[in-house]
């Protein structure tokens, strides 16, 4: 069982140090993380390592806090700016990396390696950037598909020669001419030529107007990209005629920019009734707007007065409940007054014991004496409860107080019923 296991375990380790087992694909442009993190374990933030691709170029290096993204020189330039590694997982020993914004030249294989680790480890990562299709002309790679360039070969007064040229494309892309509103320019046959897998085309066509022109390079349908030039091609009108039909030309010209003239004239003078037509229905529904909402404020005024007034009123309620309710209470403080007595008593009598050594005779004549005032209290407690019951049966009937204060409440003094 443990050889099975022991084996397991070596094969494990030898598919990861083989490499073919890391393979990280991205598409170009996103960013890709290529992991990393030794046997060992151990906490790496005094620790050294360093990235390399393909053997050679810098990628990344950290040495116990010392890296390329804070100081450290000698970075490949293809990488500057572009690597960071996890400074909060360097304790649970992962020396993973991020390459951001992968071009496909990023492509390749990469080792992770610790040198001064015993033993001394290294990892190794394929990285693959999948290419996307997309315009590279600002990228200095031979184009795969280059924005097409304008030639003007020739131009007189009536037409111009374009010529248009796609570099070095692949696939190969069809090239056609367009004018501004996107219609197809007839132009001659395309010169096409192929060295290594890339497409040269060259495309020319004579413009007989003023316009702006495109030339499209499109590969796969979806994929356009273009290049535009102007063209301006003075007018024929004024070429082809003598100079008498000039000058008629031009009085009808002034005719027509003085009727033109007037129309907007009375045209603006419409607009401008209108407008102020506009204006003044514009300015009566605010007139109507503000009224409306005076009246609602009004309104608003009123209910707000009257919710204050029923406050009042319950408050006023609420007030003389509470002194029906304080009146009740104050029957009870006989009671209290009782019960202090009693307390007064116990404490005394202690304190007399305590001086006078427990006189027997004594003792009895104040427990005698306790015992009275405690049925007093009892009696007193029993007349309280009846007088309660009867306030708060009368409060019940008639809560006028005057009416109250006449059924013999103030006898309820504890001091005269004793
Ligand atoms: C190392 O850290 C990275 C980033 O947080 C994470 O994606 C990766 O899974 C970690 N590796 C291990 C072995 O924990
Ligand atoms: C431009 O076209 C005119 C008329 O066809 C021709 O005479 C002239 O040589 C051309 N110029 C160039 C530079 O090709
Ligand atoms: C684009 O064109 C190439 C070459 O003609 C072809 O191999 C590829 O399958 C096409 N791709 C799509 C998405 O049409």
């Amino acid at each position: 069982m443990a050889l099975v296991r022991a084996c397991l375990c070596l094969f494990a380790v030898l598919v990861f140090v083989d490499g073919s087992a890391v393979r990280v694909v991205v598409q170009e442009g996103s960013d890709a993380i290529l992991p990393c993190s030794p046997s060992t374990k151990e906490d790496l933030t005094y620790k050294l390592f360093e990235w390399k691709k393909d053997g050679q170029k810098e990628v990344f290096f950290y040495d116990a806090g010392i890296h390329y993204n804070n100081g450290r020189s000698g970075q490949d330039e293809q990488f500057r700016g572009r690597v960071s590694f996890f400074p909060d997982q360097l304790t649970s020993g992962n020396a993973s990396i991020t390459i951001t914004n992968t071009k496909t030249v990023d492509s390749g294989e990469y080792s992770c390696v610790f040198p001064r680790l015993h033993p001394g480890q290294r990892y190794t990562v394929q990285l693959v950037v999948n290419q996307v299709l997309k315009d590279r002309s600002e990228e200095n790679i031979p184009g795969v598909t280059p924005r097409p360039v304008i030639v003007t070969l020739n131009q007189t007064k009536d037409w111009a020669l374009l010529q248009c040229e796609v570099n070095g494309a692949s696939p190969q892309p069809d090239v056609e001419w367009q004018d501004s509103s996107g219609n197809r320019v007839g132009s001659e046959q395309p010169q096409v030529s192929e060295r290594e897998g890339r497409f040269y085309i060259s495309l020319q066509t004579t413009v007989t107007k003023t316009d702006h022109y495109s030339c499209v390079s499109t590969q796969n349908i979806s994929h356009q990209i273009r290049a535009e030039t102007y063209v301006f091609l003075s007018d024929k009108v004024f070429e082809s005629g003598s100079g008498v039909s000039i000058s008629g030309i031009i009085v009808g010209l002034l005719l027509v920019a003085v009727l033109v003239a007037l129309l907007v004239a009375t045209k603006f003078g419409s607009i401008k009734l209108c407008w102020n037509r506009e204006l003044e229905m514009e300015q009566e529904l605010q007139r109507e707007r503000e009224l409306e909402m005076e009246q609602k404020l009004l309104r608003e005024r009123e209910l707000e007065e009257m919710k204050q007034e029923l406050l009042r009123e319950c408050e006023l309620e609420m007030e003389q409940k509470l002194l029906r309710e304080r009146k009740l209470e104050d029957r009870q403080e006989p009671r209290k007054e009782c019960e202090l007595e009693e307390m007064k008593q116990k404490i005394w009598r202690e304190g007399k014991m305590k001086t006078m050594n427990l006189d027997p005779w004594r003792e009895r004549k104040l427990e005698e004496k306790r015992r009275e005032i405690r049925k007093e209290c009892k009696e007193e407690e029993m007349k309280q409860k009846i007088w309660r019951e009867d306030g708060l049966l009368q409060l019940l009937d008639s809560p006028e107080t005057p009416a109250e204060k006449q059924n013999g409440y103030s006898t309820g003094n504890s001091k005269e019923a004793v």
